[in-house]
């Protein structure tokens, strides 16, 4: 049997967006939720022949949707973006934000300062694309006759943070998902002390990755071909122990 997200960690996912479910940002919320946008404007992709966009792991998918706001290129009639993630409360809040801006632009508070820019773009379509989300464990897609269905794959931060039982299996499952280009962001080896990362999420362990881990475990399928480094943060919270304060690396890579 092959193994998937257990539901204690589910259950541990959930518990955080619950907490932050009408005020206040979760550790990854902390950190700039322009990173994303401005990582797939640095690696100058050519997004024109982008219809089918998966993003794993999306969270409440505020970091996903600034970025599509943001570009034009993904922001266009005939793109369709999917948000998968296991925390129903976090797919909810993802799917009520897109209804709120597809309506009358309700962008929600404790986010506002982020999605201001946007407000000033008056009779302007907000979202052009097709934007949905749904309650998904990225272990429990089958390789068989998935057939690259997405031009391009986002992982922000999830994969670090996957189930250890299925962590092996996951760079086969996103090549059978990607037809072209895979965007992924994962605590850094380069950027962070030799010692364990403390977990930020209860029974959720960090993974630490080295560029060459990375290379070795997406060779066999992808080509990278450029990466960003995040320095640690200390700025986000008072706390030491949480992972907005951890290095991390994004990782251009491109399907071979
Ligand atoms: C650190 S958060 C990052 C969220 C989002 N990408 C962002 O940048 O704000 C990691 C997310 O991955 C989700 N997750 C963890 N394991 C998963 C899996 N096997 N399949 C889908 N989502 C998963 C968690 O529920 C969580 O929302």
């Amino acid at each position: 049997m092959t193994a998937v997200t257990p539901n204690f960690m589910i259950d541990a996912w959930n518990e955080v967006y619950a907490k932050f479910a009408d005020k206040g940002r979760t550790d990854w919320e902390k950190l700039n939720l322009c990173d994303l946008g401005r990582f797939i404007d640095i690696c100058g992709l050519n997004l024109h022949n982008v219809y089918r966009v998966l993003d794993i792991g999306c969270g409440r998918a505020v970091r996903l949707l600034l970025a599509v706001l943001g570009n034009p290129d993904l922001n266009r009639r005939g793109v369709e973006i999917v948000g998968i993630d296991v925390s129903a409360k976090a797919v909810d809040f993802a799917t009520r934000i897109v209804a709120n801006l597809q309506q009358d632009a309700n962008y929600p508070e404790e986010f506002l300062d982020d999605f201001s820019r946007y407000l000033a773009a008056e009779g302007r379509p907000f979202l052009n694309c097709n934007m949905k989300f749904k309650k998904a464990d990225i272990l429990e897609y089958s390789t068989r006759n998935a057939g690259c269905a997405y031009e391009l794959v986002i992982d922000w931060m999830c994969y670090h943070e996957v189930y250890l039982g299925g962590i092996d299996r996951y760079p086969e499952i996103v090549a059978s998902l990607c037809s072209k280009v895979f965007i992924l962001n994962v605590f850094s080896a380069e950027g962070n002390p030799p010692e364990p990362l403390p977990m930020a999420v209860r029974h959720v362990p960090k993974h630490v990755l080295s560029e060459l881990d990375i290379r070795e475990r997406f060779s066999r399928y992808f080509d990278l071909v450029h990466h960003q480094q995040f320095e640690r943060n200390e700025t986000p919270t008072l706390r030491h122990d949480d992972g907005a304060i951890a290095a991390k690396r994004a990782y251009l890579l491109v399907r071979k």
